[in-house]
């Protein structure tokens, strides 16, 4: 039995502990907000904050994260982030934008006015084939938190 705090509920799971959270958020806790994009670490699609810092729920097992906070797009708080979204109609096919955003509220949550760099840095790791970045870097930069 594996115990995992997500969103600030306790969840008990009977699962092997090296499943990948990405699988046990999707197929155990019907939280399918996280997405699965490439499963091997490089496109940033599955992003989820572990106690605060931003982590790839693909390569993180269950087991690693007894103990710890786990927040997921569907537990994001700042709902200022998510109106400059809204406002700078980020989204095109909308794949990638829970692990945008949630890359996106561990910068601001440290720096809530980034500069470019530290946006490049926080934001490099989260692909979009939509090619949205430009609207995100906007809503970054807009963001009133
Ligand atoms: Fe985890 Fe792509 S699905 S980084």
């Amino acid at each position: 039995m594996t115990s995992l705090k997500i969103n600030g509920r306790l969840f008990t799971l009977d699962a092997d502990p090296k499943m990948p959270l990405l699988w046990a958020l999707r197929d155990l806790m019907g939280l399918t907000g996280t997405k699965y994009g490439c499963g091997a670490g490089l496109c940033g699609a599955c992003t989820v904050h572990v106690d605060g810092e931003p982590m790839r729920a693909c390569l993180t097992s269950i087991k690693s994260l007894e103990g710890k906070s786990v927040t997921t797009i569907e537990g994001l708080a700042d709902e200022q982030l998510k109106d400059s979204w809204r406002r700078h109609k980020v989204p095109q096919c909308g794949f990638c934008q829970a692990g945008q955003l949630m890359s996106a509220a561990a910068l601001v949550s440290k720096h809530p006015r980034p500069s470019d760099s530290q946006i490049d840095e926080a934001m490099a790791g989260n692909i979009c084939r939509c090619g949205t970045y430009t609207r995100i870097r906007a809503a970054i930069k807009d963001y009133q938190g």
